[in-house]
């Protein structure tokens, strides 16, 4: 068992927001996803107080190891995710995470209110570092907008709060610092970096967004960096992710101080990759204890 700011989850593997869509899976593959769910806890995509149609298309680019997104927070806002995707997410056999993210602080603080008032949530993410929309990236790229945000929202709920840090910081563990000093009870690294592409033949921006957040193996040495840096920082837990697509990568990541591991692109190139990779952890993990008391080499 892995304790999670509080939350007793079976494992330490989580996914990325936004990389998995189990309602869609559970239309396609029926019961069988709940026997086999990958993920030791569920997180939601990221919600806001209103619907939002996202950024016009094209979406997605495929870098050479990995992707960039410019997808923008499409989602059907607070009332419509309470109403149709909370009861279905709740038959989910694993705790839920619910992502929020608002555009000022009064929409945070109704996200998080409602949110935390539903006994089949969990824990709460703080999504302070979407690169697709601006206000997002803003708030969680500076150490004093993250500690008013969290101070402004911890009286309001008792789920812990965890606080999606933006890799397009400056220094990330100077917010992290604030957000823990804040009252955040854990911290989720990275989101993506901040990249483009261009079209290959009219040398336009490729994305109906301009730019979007570069993900996949590409981001995996800036990722653990991070997480190495940050987890020195604070006392509170952090789940670290960016690439990871194997168990020695989530091996890594653990011991670069993240008390969880989440993964994310990987699962859009295999879906069943989140259970794919906690066995592989399982594997080096046991092979790690085996060398350092002397046993099986
Ligand atoms: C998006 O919807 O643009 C991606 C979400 C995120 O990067 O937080």
């Amino acid at each position: 068992m892995v304790d999670l700011c509080g939350v007793q989850l079976r494992g330490p593997v989580l996914n990325g927001s936004g990389t998995y869509d189990p309602i869609a899976a559970r239309r396609t593959f029926g019961d069988e996803l709940l026997e086999r769910f990958p993920f030791d806890c569920f997180v939601s995509k990221t919600i806001t107080l209103a619907p939002r149609q996202g950024n016009p298309p094209p979406r997605l680019w495929e870098t050479p190891a990995g992707l960039i997104n410019s997808i923008g927070l499409p989602n059907k806002g607070l009332e419509g995710f309470l109403a149709e995707d909370l009861p279905k997410l709740a038959e989910l056999p694993a705790p839920l995470c619910v992502s929020v993210m608002g555009f000022d602080h009064e929409e945070l603080r109704r996200l998080v209110t409602e949110v935390g008032a539903r006994e089949e949530v969990a824990l709460i993410e703080l999504n302070f570092s979407c690169p697709n929309v601006e206000t997002g990236l803003i708030m969680g790229a500076d150490p004093s907008e993250t500690a008013s945000a969290v101070s402004a929202l911890r009286p309001l709920t008792t789920k812990p709060l965890i606080v999606k840090l933006t890799p397009n910081a400056t220094d990330p563990a100077a917010v992290a610092k604030a957000a823990e000093g804040a009252g955040a009870d854990g911290l989720s690294l990275i989101n993506t970096l901040k990249g483009m592409a261009l079209h290959p033949r009219t040398r336009q921006p490729w994305l109906g967004g301009t730019t979007g957040g570069v993900s996949g193996p590409a981001v995996r040495a800036v990722a653990l960096e991070q997480v190495h840096s940050v987890s020195r920082a604070v006392r509170i837990p952090t789940i670290g992710m960016g690439g990871i697509a194997s168990g020695r990568d989530a091996a890594d990541f653990l011991s670069a101080g993240a008390t969880c591991i989440a993964v994310g692109t990987e699962s859009f190139r295999d879906p069943t990759a989140g259970a794919r990779i906690a066995a592989e952890l399982e594997l080096v993990s046991r092979k790690e204890r085996e060398f350092s008391s002397g046993g099986v080499r």
